[in-house]
């Protein structure tokens, strides 16, 4: 059987690269081919390069506000990898619809809310602010609406009375950890039914 080719976006340290990464083995219908950040800051690209998997750096900053032009040359290494599915994972650039129309139905995204719950950024202060007593993750097909996509996937954390910002987005990222290793070997086997931890 040959395996699905999963490319993976980070921004970041790249934690849940790394959960992705290691559960592609064994009977996984999927394998990483690459890596690809659009910094060379991002301290996920030393754990890929250390896991022996191709990377790649795209910096966004010489673009400007030129994002056409930034996801031109984004786009490269994807299509030179062969990656038949995307993985945006602490990816934290836009991107428009021009980038995604090319991979709809074949990309996902991880966001730490319960979405449609607060879209964007700042999710733990505003679920804090807002006095929930449930907060999570989602993992959603991406579409040119920003956090938008069909969700494949939720798991759900307890927020308590002393939780903070911090604490809170510690509880949700073990739970991303679980959630989105689920929800792609799924998906690489044609199963877009969604999956909601615990
Ligand atoms: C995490 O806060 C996660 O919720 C979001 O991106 C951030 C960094 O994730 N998806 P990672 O450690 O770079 O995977």
């Amino acid at each position: 059987m040959s395996h699905k080719r999963v490319a993976i976006l980070i921004s970041g340290g790249g934690s849940n690269m790394v959960s992705l990464v290691r559960s592609m083995t064994s009977d996984h219908p999927a394998r990483p081919c690459l890596v690809l950040s659009n910094t060379a800051e991002a301290g996920g690209l030393a754990k890929a390069e250390a896991a022996g998997i191709r990377t790649a750096v795209v910096d966004h900053k010489p673009y400007g506000k030129d994002r056409a032009a930034f996801e031109a040359e984004l786009i490269q290494p994807i299509l030179e990898a062969g990656a038949d599915i995307v993985c945006l994972a602490g990816f934290m650039r836009v991107l428009t619809d021009g980038f995604v129309s090319q991979f709809q139905g074949r990309m996902l995204n991880i966001h730490p809310s319960l979405l449609p719950k607060y879209t964007g950024l700042n999710t733990h202060e505003r679920a804090l602010a807002e006095g929930d007593i449930h907060h999570g993750c989602t993992v959603h097909e991406v579409t040119a609406v920003l956090d938008d996509g069909p969700v494949l996937g939720q798991a759900q954390v307890n927020v308590a009375t002393d939780d903070t910002p911090e604490s809170l987005a510690a509880k949700v990222l073990v739970e991303e950890h679980k959630l989105y290793p689920a929800v792609l070997r799924r998906y690489a086997m044609g199963d877009k039914t969604p999956i909601f931890l615990p």
